[in-house]
């Protein structure tokens, strides 16, 4: 079984200072780092660092090419990346004294795929895939931050792909995406908040079970750690209690770990808590892809 991701690379730009920048104020930043990222790029080593079979599908401008020398490295299949002219995305990352982050994305060339292009790179993608026939147990994993997610949804689906969507960053396109389709959403409380409203995290939780009865639900609340359910399968997983460093990846690292642990035939809880954990340990590290921790140290 494979991940065949259609995502974003990134180039991260990240700046730590002393609190978030506020309207009109200019403030030093303490530290400065460029590093690879991106939530699909991040979701994407996350599993293949978690032995998951990955093939990226994206594009990036040659200044770019360093992020899937990145992935390569971590073990993804990068031969579904294009290489063009639209400029490499970008974050501008904030990180302040407390940990919170503020990002803003330049979208560049993750948007440059056209509805057609995503089928063919996912026909492609699936074709390279040794000795398989169906795509019954392979995995689309979506994010939003690339271009025509919606199409995607649908041709993952139709083309028999069980369909993991993550609608981050939430944007009001999402609710026009093609949700009924979905197989695993995994959502943290502002995306599921605004997918079908609700206060507590409870309440959120609940309203996402009762609008997509026939999908698997993870609402991941960073501290309030993780609301499940699979079925009749209801699983709640507590927050481990460390110090936080940055946040930037965390989401990322737990959906990638998830996803790679369903793989090698862990259950439902067995993978949620081992994802819980990886991304435990990426939020003791600074950055977004260099915190993904390695399978045997998360194992350990
Ligand atoms: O989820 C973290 C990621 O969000 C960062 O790596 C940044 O690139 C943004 O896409």
């Amino acid at each position: 079984m494979a991940i065949l991701n259609y995502g974003s690379l990134n180039v991260d730009h990240t700046y730590h200072v002393p609190h978030l920048v506020r309207p009109g104020e200019t403030i030093s930043a303490t530290t400065f780092d460029v590093a690879p990222g991106g939530k699909g790029a991040n979701q994407s080593a996350a599993a293949a660092l978690a032995s998951a079979s990955v093939t990226h599908i994206g594009q990036v401008a040659e200044g770019g090419r360093f992020l899937i020398d990145e992935l390569s490295a971590r073990g993804v299949d990068t031969s579904g990346i294009r290489l063009g002219d639209v400029p490499t995305g970008r974050a501008i990352i904030q990180v302040d004294d407390a940990a919170e982050n503020s990002i803003v994305l330049f979208s560049g060339a993750n948007r440059a795929f056209a509805p057609g292009d995503v089928d063919s790179a996912l026909d492609s993608a699936f074709e390279r895939l040794p000795g398989e026939e169906s795509a019954g147990g392979h995995v689309l994993l979506l994010q939003n931050e690339v271009a025509h997610v919606g199409h995607a949804i649908a041709t993952g689906h139709e083309r028999g792909l069980s369909v993991c969507l993550n609608p981050a960053p939430m944007t009001p396109a999402v609710a026009d995406y093609p949700l009924e389709l979905v197989d695993t959403l995994v959502v943290n409380e502002v995306e599921g908040a605004a997918l079908v409203g609700g206060e507590a995290n409870e309440e959120i939780f609940e309203n996402l079970v009762a609008a997509y009865p026939h999908a698997a639900v993870i609402l991941t609340v960073g501290a309030d750690g993780v609301y499940a359910a699979q079925g009749a399968e209801v699983v709640r997983v507590e927050a481990e209690r460390v110090e936080v460093v940055d946040t930037t990846g965390a989401g990322d690292t737990f959906i990638g770990y998830y996803l790679a642990r369903r793989q090698v035939g862990d259950g439902f809880e067995g993978a949620l808590r081992i994802a819980n954990h990886a991304a435990a340990l990426a939020v003791g590290r600074q950055g977004a892809m260099p915190s993904i921790p390695a399978l045997a140290e998360v194992l350990a």
